[in-house]
């Protein structure tokens, strides 16, 4: 099935510097790499306001940009209603994040909204863990948790079509 819509696809935490902003780089970099960035939209958003505007936590970015991710363009923002209109697939990166985000959804909402960590295969949790109040390792977690995630997300969108185009490889 040739599906001609982009994908529109929203992480969401809490502070929008430590997980999203992972998420979205290290999905944002398989989707340049693949040569879906016509076919997949990116992007990511904290429930909380209290670091709008900020850049990501420097442990993230370090270790992001360890494995060569690149989180420098990156910028905090909130989650807000218009994102319900605007992304098809909201994706929580933990429980908390996940029922403050069920709490805003419109009824109109026809889209996946939903923790990211459902598109891991053969991973025993469902949540990516809160990096910001522990030590390093945690950040190297998280990225091993979201580039699973991430891979398994772009074999679920493959597996429904939403990547067909003449310039998608797998
Ligand atoms: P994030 O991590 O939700 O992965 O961005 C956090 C960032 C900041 C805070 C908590 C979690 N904070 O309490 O400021």
């Amino acid at each position: 099935m040739n599906n001609p819509e982009k994908v529109r696809v929203l992480f969401c935490c809490l502070g929008n510097i430590c997980r999203s902003p992972t998420a979205h780089g290290v999905l944002q970099h398989l989707v340049d790499r693949r040569g879906l960035a016509d076919r997949v939209l990116v992007d990511s958003c904290g429930t909380g306001h209290w670091h709008v505007g900020e850049a990501p936590d420097a442990r993230a970015a370090a270790e992001a940009a360890r494995r060569g991710y690149d989180l420098g363009d990156l910028r905090a923002r909130q989650v807000c209603p218009a994102d319900f209109d605007a992304f098809d697939y909201i994706l929580a990166m933990d429980r908390a994040n996940l029922a403050d985000l069920e709490a805003m959804r419109p009824a109109t909402f026809a889209g996946h909204l939903g923790l990211l960590l459902e598109f891991s295969e053969g991973v025993a949790v469902d949540e990516v863990p809160d990096p910001y109040h522990g030590g390093d390792d945690g950040f190297s977690h998280v990225l091993d948790l979201v580039e699973r995630a991430s891979e398994g997300l772009l074999a679920a969108l493959a597996r429904e079509g939403r990547l067909d185009d003449a310039h998608s490889q797998q």
